[in-house]
């Protein structure tokens, strides 16, 4: 099977195949082909959605996402820079599939080397995209800017906010058209699958999610950057490829809203349906090595700080939770925790995960989940002895966050 980070494929039309737009929807159907960018939706069950919402005339859209919401985890860029062809390539075939002529490549503002780079290979395949348009587009910066629906009212010129879905943008997208949102590395993927056959891919990975997958390792190791590693693989063996340090404290695994996992966590692997069991997920695949000294609580205190800079403020639980956690953190680094804090901390997350309206809010509070179930000893030391164990907090706050009803 070939590799995303191998060898360039050979130049040729872009998108130019003997295979149908139908039999192309079923190869990636048959390959298992499953989203990069974090949720891990089949690919070819998104391309149905949409080659059957565009049946009744509607033209679709086609949506690469190369934004790269998470700057620790530089893959679209990685990717763009190394096989642009080929990226440009699955563009180029998934428009073909779901017969759109336009399609648009998502970037986020400071990934300037990567616009330039896009730009250039644009303007030299331009002559094999046939009557395909491809235009780069600018997100607004920051972490949400990756997320769908807010890629999609930027494209509209509208505030980078979340939108409600159902109805999904494979249905009702881009200008109210069906569009495919796709992240740049799973239409990496297109140009093997559907030239070479489903049967190759389908052999590397796991049963549940086949081939490789593109992962930034970083923290307290030698060598860090972005490595890529079949699914299926541990995450000691991933660590371990890129010179962990010795006495790690925990293994954060997707990202700003990913979950933050016990060391010992070696044998977990890299698969969406384990990372979901430990408590984690794929997300932007981050992995990050945290060195022994560092303060879980104070770490997951960092990290709700960042979401609510972060927040696109649409939705209640989400503005109000990330917000509300983070001074309740704070309140615990600071040595005025209390035992109901923790109940407190679990319901907020709990309403978040339930009613946030994108993956952000549903997603973050598996920094709580995870720590508190992993960690909990150190959330009991701030409160039941008023110390931090690792001893590296100071206060920050000299009054507690409180809410309205004392718990
Ligand atoms: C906060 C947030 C940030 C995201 N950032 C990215 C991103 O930078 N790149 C990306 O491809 N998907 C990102 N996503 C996922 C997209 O919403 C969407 O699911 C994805 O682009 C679909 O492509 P895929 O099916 O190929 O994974 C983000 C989601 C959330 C909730
Ligand atoms: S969960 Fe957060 S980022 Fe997502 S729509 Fe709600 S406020 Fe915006």
């Amino acid at each position: 099977m070939s590799r995303l980070l191998g060898d360039p494929p050979a130049s040729g039309a872009l998108g130019a195949t003997e295979v149908s737009p139908e039999e192309i929807v079923s190869r990636v159907e048959r390959s298992g082909l499953r989203g990069r960018g974090g949720a891990g939706y089949s690919t070819g069950a998104k391309l149905r959605a949409v080659l059957g919402s565009a049946a009744g005339g509607r033209e679709p859209f086609v949506v690469a996402n190369g934004y790269d919401a998470d700057r620790q985890s530089p893959i679209a860029a990685t990717l763009l820079e190394r096989q642009p062809r080929r990226v440009l390539d699955g563009i180029a075939i998934a428009a073909r599939a779901v017969g759109a002529t336009r399609a648009y490549l998502y970037l986020h503002p400071e990934s300037t080397a990567t616009r330039t780079g896009a730009l250039a290979a644009l303007s030299t395949a331009a002559s094999d995209l046939g009557d395909l348009g491809v235009e780069i587009a600018i997100g607004p910066g920051g972490f949400a800017g990756g997320e769908e629906s807010i890629a999609l009212a930027v494209l509209e010129s509208r505030k980078a906010m979340a939108r409600q879905r159902p109805p999904y943008p494979a249905r009702e997208g881009l200008r109210g058209r069906p569009t495919l949102v796709q992240s740049v590395e799973t239409l990496a993927w297109l140009p093997s699958i559907v030239r070479e056959g489903p049967d190759g891919f389908r052999a590397s990975g796991t049963a549940a999610t086949p081939g490789t997958k593109l992962v930034s390792v970083t923290g307290a190791v030698a060598r860090p950057g972005v490595y890529e590693v079949g699914f299926g693989t541990t995450l000691g063996t991933i660590l371990d490829g890129a010179g962990v340090a010795a006495g790690l404290k925990a293994i954060h695994v997707g990202g700003p809203t990913g979950g933050l996992l016990a060391a010992s966590r070696r044998d977990v692997t890299l698969d969406y349906a384990e990372l979901a069991a430990v408590g984690a997920h794929l997300g932007s695949a981050q992995i990050r090595a945290i060195p022994a000294e560092t303060c879980v609580v104070a770490e997951a205190g960092r990290l709700f700080a960042y979401l609510a800079e972060e927040s696109c403020a649409i939705c209640v639980p989400c503005r109000v939770g990330t917000k509300r956690v983070e001074g309740i953190l704070a309140g615990i680094t600071s040595g005025l925790g209390r035992t109901a804090d923790l109940p407190w901390l679990t319901e907020i997350g709990d309403q978040m995960a339930r009613f946030s309206l994108c993956g952000f809010g549903i997603t973050a509070p598996q920094i709580l989940r995870t720590t508190m179930a992993e960690f909990g000893a150190e959330y009991r030391a701030h409160i039941d002895d008023g110390r931090c164990p690792t001893g590296t907090c100071a206060p920050t706050r000299v009054r507690r966050y409180e809410r309205m009803v004392q718990p």
